[in-house]
């Protein structure tokens, strides 16, 4: 039986998880920075590090005597590389390396992004090939996937990231951090039509997204409301905002889909678990005929069960590290490896 152990610690969650191919996920320990980052409105990357040094290992701990094992019993240790905030990805990687040099385990460094990916196939074995449209925090790309390990990206974000749009706007509602998930669920109640947010390069035939105009509208209807502002108010902001992004996600991914001759489209990073999303994601696929299914929320924002499975392909296929392995903070997927 293979057992890889997975550590995430690329932004503000510090993560460790257990993949074997007998059971699948094991375990999936996440501890969330949030309270600690909340009153800056945003992620403190020194705070980040100093929360991962603290609390890494006796998650590891946890996890170990949780399950009765040992490092010993491992077959693998896999981490993240990148990208992501280097001085948090430090501490991952560091913690890693220690492990796997002090029983002897291979290592095996992991893409963020393709974590992200791979976390599709925690649910079923992937159809592919397939399209995936990846939106988090810090991420908004379209990826033609042919197999576990080829990826080729056709396109990203001039600026915000999806997620990002989501946590600005929510900022300027008044909306705790990060605020994409109060935004889907204030959404719910929100009166259509009272908005309109632009949709940056609907019709553009290239691959490409923007969201720092979406930020400017949302920051001049927002001047416009009394203070405090009422629950019908945000409501109604974030129900257009929410239209606006899904809007311009949906178009590209199968407008993507359509010019490759695809088998599925696919979801991943923590805006895949927007309700609306994958919504309007499973109406579109099942108009073009593509399979789609969407990714356990749990696995959708940042986890280490992703980096584990990924882990886990990576060393079944013969590839792995040595301890030479680098930190990266910016790097698409397909320049890596
Ligand atoms: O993948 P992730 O955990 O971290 C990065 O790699 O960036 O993604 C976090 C992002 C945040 O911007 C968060 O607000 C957003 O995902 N998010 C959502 C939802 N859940 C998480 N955005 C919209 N709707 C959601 N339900
Ligand atoms: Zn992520």
């Amino acid at each position: 039986m293979v057992k890889v152990l997975g550590i995430e610690t690329s932004c503000d969650d510090t993560s460790v998880a257990l993949f074997d191919d007998n059971q699948g996920v094991v375990e999936n320990l996440v501890s969330s920075q949030v309270e600690l980052h909340d009153h800056f409105g945003g992620v403190v990357p020194e705070l980040a590090s100093r929360a991962h040094l603290v609390n890494l290992l006796p998650l590891v701990d946890i996890l170990l005597q949780r399950q009765k094992l040992t490092l010993g019993d491992l077959s693998g240790i896999a981490v993240t590389a990148g990208p992501g905030l280097i001085g948090a990805l430090l501490v991952g990687l560091s913690t890693a390396k220690a492990l796997c040099f002090a029983a002897r385990l291979p290592l095996v460094g992991i893409h963020h992004i393709e974590g992200h990916i791979l976390a599709n196939a925690l649910v079923e074995p992937m159809v592919l090939p397939a399209m995936v449209l990846v939106v988090s925090g810090g991420h908004t790309e379209v990826i033609h996937m042919t197999e576990v390990g080829r990826y080729d990206r056709l396109g990203g974000t001039l600026d915000d990231a999806a997620g990002e749009a989501f946590d600005k706007s929510a900022k300027l509602l008044g909306l705790a951090y990060p605020g994409g998930p109060e935004m889907d669920r204030r959404a719910e109640q929100g009166q259509p039509g009272r908005y309109h947010f632009p949709r940056p390069l609907l019709q553009d035939s290239r691959c490409l997204f923007s969201f720092s105009g979406l930020k400017t509208a949302v920051r001049l209807a927002v001047e416009k409301l009394s203070q405090p502002f009422g629950e019908q108010d945000i409501a109604d902001v974030a129900y257009e905002v929410q239209e606006a992004i899904t809007d311009v996600l949906v178009d590209r991914l199968f407008r993507a889909a359509r010019e490759r001759d695809v088998r599925a489209v696919y979801l991943a990073g923590g805006v895949a678990a927007n309700r609306r999303l994958r919504q309007r994601t499973a109406v579109e696929a099942e108009r073009w005929q593509l399979h789609f299914l969407p990714p356990d929320p749990e696995f959708c924002t940042d986890n280490a069960a992703m980096i584990a499975y990924a882990g886990w392909c990576h060393l079944q296929a013969g590839r792995q590290d040595d301890h030479r392995l680098d930190s990266f903070a910016r790097g698409a997927i397909t320049s890596w490896r």
